[in-house]
């Protein structure tokens, strides 16, 4: 693995969404009190940003038909989306902590479009 410097941990508000670029890869990556997770920034049902959306527990909901993301798999657990979209391994490392990410897909592109 890979892993790229993606951001201070203090810069990543809790509970919600932030797009990071990293490794040219957008990402919508969110800090909750279980852990930061990085998803791809693009909902797998129509082309828009889930770094809009609002995170409820560990899920990711997209703002424009409210299809809800797993946090640690991309799983829709709502509809309309019914394909994941790809997750990116994190890592918090250092002192003070600073969010690695390692911009290899968990899923292949050609299965999640
Ligand atoms: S664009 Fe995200 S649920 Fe429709």
């Amino acid at each position: 693995m890979t892993y790229l410097v993606a951001s201070s941990l203090d810069e990543l508000p809790v509970d919600a969404a932030t797009r990071i670029v990293v490794g040219g890869i957008a990402m919508a990556v969110v800090r909750t009190d279980e852990g930061v997770f990085a998803l791809a920034d693009r909902c797998s049902h129509a082309d828009v940003s889930l770094a809009e959306g609002e995170v409820e527990g560990c899920a990711l909901e997209c703002w424009l038909h409210g299809s809800a993301f797993d946090l640690r798999t991309g799983q829709p657990l709502s509809p309309p989306a019914t394909l994941p979209v790809a997750t990116y391994p994190v890592r918090i490392v250092g002192e003070p902590a600073v969010v690695e990410i390692d911009p290899t897909p968990s899923i292949a592109a050609e299965d999640i479009s």
